[in-house]
């Protein structure tokens, strides 16, 4: 597929996506949300990526929402097709294998602030700004908002960020813990880049299993999560990766993982 409102660059098994329509501060329409969907079957599909960060073109915004001229024409129906595609691509991003970083270089609103919270965690420009601000629309947050932003700050918390609309800054968003770490404007893709390195130096299964049982976790009780756990890490100690690193450890160097999943 060729893209025309995305970009993607692959570099050391590291992928970074940008969303690419300056002219709408990178909003979401219905071809963006094509090409996102493609692009995650793409890296999904390729087992030498090891972390993807997410981004937007330019300094002013991450992504400014969906597309707000395209919602203005849609009949109800074509707006439940919107929100189901954009929740299916959002989901297909929160279910990669891969770690996910979403490097927020500005505005992070509706739908963009959605996908950002499917990140696996979100790194933040100290220019970068977040909300839900779909009330103000007439609608509401339609692309996982209400459920992802809830399970990530508290119940209390996202309904006032919901129901007031308001903007907060990336400060702001770190003390609540929607972003993980703020960095200055021009230090934040060296800071995710670095993250990434960090993150794909890791042995490949257990970062997979680490991924799987965290979110596992998240939807499910503690014991079953904790279950969720220890088989995950049995799982981890037959791999080569494992090996690897306990080898490396006692041979006092540093560990070669080769992410091979045989045992
Ligand atoms: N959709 C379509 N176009 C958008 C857009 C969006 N979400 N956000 C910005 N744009 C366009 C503007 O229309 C403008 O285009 P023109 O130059 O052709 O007029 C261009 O981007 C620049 O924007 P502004 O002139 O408004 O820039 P600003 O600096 O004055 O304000 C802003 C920036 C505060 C982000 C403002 O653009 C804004 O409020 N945007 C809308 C944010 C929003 O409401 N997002 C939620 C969308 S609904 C949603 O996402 C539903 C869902 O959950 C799925």
């Amino acid at each position: 597929m060729r893209y025309s409102n995305i970009q993607l660059e692959i570099t050391n098994g590291i992928a970074t996506v940008t969303v690419y329509r300056p002219k709408a501060l990178n909003a979401l329409n219905s071809d963006t949300l094509e090409e996102l969907s493609n692009v995650f079957d793409l890296i999904s599909q390729d087992e030498d990526i090891r972390v993807l960060i997410l981004t937007g073109s330019g300094d002013k915004a991450f992504v400014a929402g969906a597309d707000i001229s395209e919602l203005s024409t849609f009949t109800p129906l074509q707006g439940r097709a919107f929100s189901q595609k954009g929740q299916m691509v959002i989901s297909k991003l929160q279910n990669l294998a891969v770690p996910v970083i979403a490097a927020v270089n500005g505005y992070a609103l509706g739908g963009g602030c959605e996908l950002a919270l499917a990140c696996d965690f979100i790194y933040a420009s100290e220019k970068a700004n977040f909300g839900l601000p779909e009330l103000g629309l007439g609608v509401i947050p339609g692309f996982g908002g209400t459920q992802r932003l809830s399970r990530l700050v508290g119940v209390n918390t996202a309904k006032e960020l919901i129901f007031t609309g308001k903007m907060i800054a990336a400060q702001e968003a770190f003390r609540i813990g929607l972003v993980a770490n703020v960095f200055a404007r021009l230090q934040l893709m060296t800071g995710a880049r670095e993250s990434a390195e960090n993150i794909a130096a890791k042995g490949k299964t257990s970062l997979r299993a680490a991924k799987q049982a965290i979110d596992g976790g998240m939807d499910t009780d503690l014991a079953t999560g904790l279950s969720l756990e220890c088989n995950a890490f049995a799982l981890c100690l037959t791999s080569p990766d494992a090996r690897e690193g306990t080898s490396a450890f006692l041979e006092k160097r540093k560990p070669k993982f080769t992410g091979k999943l045989d045992v």
